[in-house]
């Protein structure tokens, strides 16, 4: 395999770490260190967009590098390969399940989270903001399971026995 190839991989596991370790970032030490902090809702919205800026360049990258990574093992990205091979239906998976990431961050990002924010500073209902919360989870969950397809293709696809 070439130096490409480790390159490619490389850099979607740094790409990858940002992604999960930014939505980890936020609940776990972001929310609880500014608690009391008079300006709270306007820092939440400050490093929320920051985040939202690197978060869509590093899901365009996650995806250059994830086709890129199967290219440079030597796979024609064809129809056959998407169905024939476990690492192809691995790989399908991860582009389905992208696809979902890529829905609810938009839908977090332009829809729950900016709204639930302004309601947040009206002391509005908090309809909103549970819905930014739990998209954000189930994000943070989704990641987790593309790191873990991740790990299975490293390894050529085969299954846990
Ligand atoms: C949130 C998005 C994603 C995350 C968190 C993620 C995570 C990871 C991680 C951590 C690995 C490396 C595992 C290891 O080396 O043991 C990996 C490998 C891989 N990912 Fe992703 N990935 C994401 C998106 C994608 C996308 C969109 C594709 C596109 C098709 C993709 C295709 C691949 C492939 C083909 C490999 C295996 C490379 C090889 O053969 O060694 N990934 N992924």
């Amino acid at each position: 395999m070439s130096i490409w190839y480790f390159l490619s991989v490389w850099l979607h596991v740094i790409l990858a770490a940002f992604w999960i370790g930014g939505m980890l970032f936020l609940p776990l030490v972001i929310l609880p260190g500014i608690r009391n902090h008079p300006d709270r809702i306007r820092i939440l919205y400050d490093t929320g967009i920051r985040f939202r800026f690197f978060g869509w360049i590093v899901l365009a990258g996650l995806l250059v590098t994830g086709l890129l990574n199967a290219r440079l093992r030597g796979f024609t990205l064809n129809a056959d390969f998407f169905s024939v091979s476990n690492y192809g239906r691995l790989v399908a998976w991860k582009i389905g399940i992208f696809t979902l990431i890529l829905l609810l961050s938009g839908a977090h990002d332009w829809v729950f989270g900016n709204k639930a924010l302004e309601e947040m500073q009206e002391a509005a209902d908090q309809r909103l903001r549970l819905m930014a919360r739990w998209s954000g989870r189930i994000n943070l969950l989704l990641g987790c399971m593309m790191a873990f397809l991740g790990l299975l293709l490293s390894r050529g696809g085969q299954l846990p026995g």
